[in-house]
């Protein structure tokens, strides 16, 4: 069987963080996601994830994460720390025919077909232990790769116990490795704590098995950046320009137009369709559906459905529908629970919330539409406000087709508003408005002649 030891029970001291140094976010979801979903989506039967003092925090967030198996690691005075400690908690789940490929939790870079070629080459060469490394520029924090005379891999020494040569290497221990099960389960017995660090390191698994007369090799990586590894809130920030790259370059090729790619971010998962254009400083969330056609300005859409041909400008958009054809913005808001029809108009500084908009609705500027249910074709003016709050509870409007709500009226909640109601502007209404009835509340207009030439105000 193929299994995976994902290692995730380390402090992260170095993110100087309350929050376990895995469920660190990239993109809207935690460090670990990532990992894990390499391996499910390689040829991996089973995941094993090394917990540590952080277990209730990361179980909490995988919870409906199906096929993942948490480990405690032992932590505490009593216990060694490290890689190889780590690992050690997780051997008695595996038997001696399986591949035990081991990867850190703070690798959120690695892509599965990288794990599935580096599961095969392992097994074609018949290896106890295969090492993933690269060639990075900068190895420093990493483990160097030593090799003999002949370059066959001898040894991993890390930053901290590396001679100055060995600090020249450039070739470095990704943290990924494949055990055949037996032989990590040989090398996990005979480790020690002999080390700068005086941890437990897994890095020494591979000198073992080399003394054991076992067979190890190593494959190296071309792409340098899945094996980024994560240790500071910088790297964190690297690593996650590095995946928002790699997802804005799979939209484009798959026909999203990102006119700035730079100031574009994409959670994976989000779905847009071809002839989508985006313009910078967007965000779209996971959870987003975008369907073509839509030309999206500088807007923030979380968990929401778009259809075709919707514009939306500098406007935020959650848990929302818009219908076809659409304009949004600029600085809308659309918050919960909206859905708004086909080819409507939802314009400058209109906020909506758990509010229904039939086709062809058009609020133009500045209103505020909370608990309504708007019908076809409604005009809503300009200041217009849905009072849905009497300060304790909350009560819905209805709006009847083609009703027209006049600039500046306030629509006082629970109310309704008959098909082809008229509301005049500035009123207050707070009674039924039957079909094709105006609506007016306002005190009558005087004028008074000579008022302000009696003042003294005009010459
Ligand atoms: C490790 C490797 C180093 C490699 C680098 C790649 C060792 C000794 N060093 O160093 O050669 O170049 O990864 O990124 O293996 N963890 C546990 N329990 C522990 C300690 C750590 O589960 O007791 C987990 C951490 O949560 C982390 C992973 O193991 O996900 C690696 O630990 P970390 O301390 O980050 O190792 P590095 O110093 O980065
Ligand atoms: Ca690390």
């Amino acid at each position: 069987m193929k299994v995976s030891i994902i290692l995730a029970a380390g402090e992260g001291t170095r993110m100087k963080s309350k929050v376990p140094k895995v469920l660190h976010e990239i993109l809207g979801r935690p460090m670990l996601f990532y990992v894990l979903n390499a391996c499910k989506n390689a040829a991996i039967e089973k995941n094993l994830v090394v917990v540590g003092h952080n277990k209730k925090k990361v179980k909490e967030k995988f919870k409906e994460e199906s096929d993942v198996n948490f480990i405690e690691q032992p932590m505490g005075d009593n216990y060694p720390y490290g890689t190889g400690f780590a690992v050690s908690s997780a051997v008695s789940e595996i038997e001696d025919d399986d591949t035990v490929i081991i990867l850190n939790g703070d690798t959120p870079l690695i892509s599965n077909s990288t794990i599935d070629c580096f599961l095969k080459f392992h097994e074609c060469r018949g290896n106890a232990m295969t090492v993933l490394t690269a060639d990075i520029p900068d190895p420093t924090n990493y483990g160097r790769i030593v090799r003999d005379g002949d370059a066959n891999i001898k040894a991993i020494v890390e930053e901290k116990d590396a001679n100055e040569k060995e600090k020249l290497i450039r070739e470095i221990n990704s943290g990924i490795f494949v055990f055949r099960g037996s032989a990590l389960k040989y090398a996990i017995k005979n480790l020690n704590t002999d080390n700068a660090a005086g941890e437990m390191y897994l890095t020494d698994a591979l000198e073992v098995l080399v003394r054991a007369g076992e067979k190890v090799g190593s494959f190296k990586i071309k792409d340098a950046h899945e094996i980024f590894g994560v240790n500071s809130r910088y790297e964190l920030s690297n690593a996650s320009e590095i995946l928002r790259q790699k997802i804005n370059k799979k939209y484009m090729i798959d026909g999203v137009t990102l006119i700035d790619s730079s100031s574009t971010y994409i959670e994976l998962g989000a779905k847009i369709e071809e002839d989508v254009t985006i313009y910078p400083n967007t965000y779209i969330d996971k959870k987003s559906e975008i369907k073509t056609g839509c030309v999206i300005y500088d807007s923030k859409i979380y968990n929401s459905t778009i259809d075709k041909d919707v514009t939306i400008k500098s406007s935020e958009i959650e848990d929302s529908t818009i219908g076809q054809g659409t304009k949004v913005g600029p600085y809308a808001h659309l918050r919960p629970n909206s859905h708004v029809g086909k080819n409507c108009k939802v314009g400058n500084f209109v906020e909506i919330k758990n509010s229904n908009v039939g086709d062809g609705s058009k609020m133009s500027h500045l209103a505020y539409i909370g608990d309504a249910d708007i019908g076809r074709d409604v005009n809503i003016g300009c200041g217009a406000i849905f009072v849905n709050y009497d300060g304790r509870d909350k009560f819905r409007s209805k709006v009847g087709d083609h009703a027209f709500i006049g600039s500046n009226s306030n629509i006082v909640a629970p109310l309704e508003v008959e098909d082809y109601g008229y509301i005049a502007a500035g009123s207050t209404i707070t009674k039924k408005v039957l079909k094709g009835q105006l609506s007016l509340e306002r005190a009558e207009q005087k004028n008074i002649d000579g008022w302000v030439l009696r003042k003294g105000f005009m010459k």
